[in-house]
């Protein structure tokens, strides 16, 4: 419930603003308008740039379309929408109800729960049971409903990150879904489908959040970039759009974490008969005392963010790195030179071995070889990044992973 409680907190400081429900004044500027001038300087890029109407969700077209003919027609049925994260459920079903309901009747017509509230089975039965079972007294229509359309009879119930409640809880609501399905709709919202209960989905409408495309995700990042000002060339945006592997989340905190650490602070200048010139100048934000005034942002100097950075900051293995280990195991027969080799490039560029693993396992399939070659790579590399992951050593892992490269090269010959 916390992101529409916050949103009427902030809404109404002024009784007078209430009664005239300007939906409209507010609608859409939930985190632009309506948050005190510190929050919104303070706030997060995925929050403060989390899209507001369905307009502005990026990629999944056909699943908007679908939606908003539902909504057009009055038939909105109960939905389920799953996906990885970051790809815009929760802002989505936001943006829904905020299109039915308009932005001052969130509070009433909406009860959104999530992972972080108690969603056992006594929740189902009081929370969830009383806000379904009871119907609103005066219809949506006239001013009030501004922005929304007035017509809808119903209220919404989001159950987001719906995979983490009990299964008592799941077969609980099925009859209660069914019963109040005159005056609620139900979303469902959830990572992965398979944790719900079979009853559950067969009684919501599906869509499947897909990772998002990297011209989707290009398109808010450019939109960032150029609001914040933020300094970075078009390679490291290729890089980064890359990198965030279809999740929206991810790239836009890697890239407020790159602008946060390009910050150029000059070092204090020599002072007068010090031995030592003190003439370097750092990187990073600098601790200011409390009090202290803040430096407008226009004046703050800026490194270029660059795909190094980057590729620093997911912590993935440069791509240059992840080339001289490839070819390192393709030409040296000598394996423990490929070892030595490897082990001093780990040391040196800070790699881990299970993303080295994943890289290199990119990297492999792109090569013409025999079936049995590519069998032998691709199956070794799954064995031990499972055992990677379950605690393997790195230096012995490290080697396996030598034997299985050398071995697949040895059945080239
Ligand atoms: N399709 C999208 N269009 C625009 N922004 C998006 C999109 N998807 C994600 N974002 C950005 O990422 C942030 C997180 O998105 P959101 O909370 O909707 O993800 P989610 O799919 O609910 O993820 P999770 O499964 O982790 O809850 C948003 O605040 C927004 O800034
Ligand atoms: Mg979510």
């Amino acid at each position: 419930m916390s992101d529409i409680e916050n949103e009427m907190d902030v809404d109404a400081p002024a009784p007078s603003k209430d009664i005239t429900f300007s939906s409209e004044a507010t609608k859409g500027k939930r985190t632009t308008a309506n948050l005190p001038v510190e929050a919104e300087d303070s706030l997060p890029w995925v929050e403060k740039y989390r899209p507001t109407t369905l307009d502005d969700v990026s990629g999944h077209q056909d699943i908007l379309a679908t939606i908003n003919k539902f909504v057009d027609t009055n038939r909105l049925p109960h939905l389920l929408l799953y996906g990885p994260p970051g790809t815009g459920k929760t802002s989505t079903i936001l943006a829904l109800a905020r299109r039915i309901y308009g932005a001052a009747n969130m509070r009433q017509m909406v009860l959104e729960l999530n992972a972080s509230d108690d969603r056992g089975i006594d929740v189902v039965r009081e929370q969830i049971k009383t806000f379904a079972s009871t119907k609103q007294i005066f219809s949506l229509g006239g001013p009030a409903a501004k922005g929304g359309s007035s017509t809808a009879g119903y209220k919404l119930i989001i159950l987001d990150e719906a995979d983490a409640m009990t299964n008592t809880a799941q077969m609980a609501l099925r009859r209660i879904m069914e019963k109040y399905t005159v005056n609620t709709r139900f979303c469902i919202i959830a990572n992965y489908a398979h944790k719900l209960s079979p009853a559950l989905l067969s009684r919501c409408t599906r869509f499947r959040f897909s990772p998002l495309k990297e011209g989707d995700i290009r398109v808010l990042v450019d939109k960032v970039v150029e609001e914040e000002s933020v300094k970075i060339g078009s390679e490291a945006v290729d890089a980064l759009v890359k990198l965030s592997k279809g999740d929206m989340r991810r790239a836009l905190n890697v890239l407020q974490a790159c602008h946060a650490s390009s910050e150029f602070v000059p070092a204090p200048k020599q002072v007068a008969g010090s031995v030592i010139k003190l003439t370097v100048e750092y990187l990073g934000t600098p601790l200011r005392a409390k009090g202290a005034p803040k430096i407008p942002d226009s004046e703050i100097k800026r490194e270029n963010i660059t795909t190094e950075t980057i590729y620093n900051c997911i912590a993935a293995p440069p791509p240059d790195a992840i080339k001289e280990i490839m070819s390192t195991l393709l030409k040296t027969s000598d394996v423990t030179s490929c070892l030595n080799t490897i082990n001093s490039l780990k040391v040196s560029r800070g790699l881990a071995l299970a993303d080295i693993i994943t890289a290199l396992s990119e990297e492999l399939v792109k090569l013409e070889v025999k079936p049995e070659v590519m069998i032998t790579w691709l199956d070794g590399l799954a064995e031990i990044e499972h055992r990677v992951s379950g605690g393997g050593s790195e230096a012995i892992q490290t080697g396996a992973v030598v034997g299985v490269v050398r071995g697949g090269v040895e059945l080239m010959n």
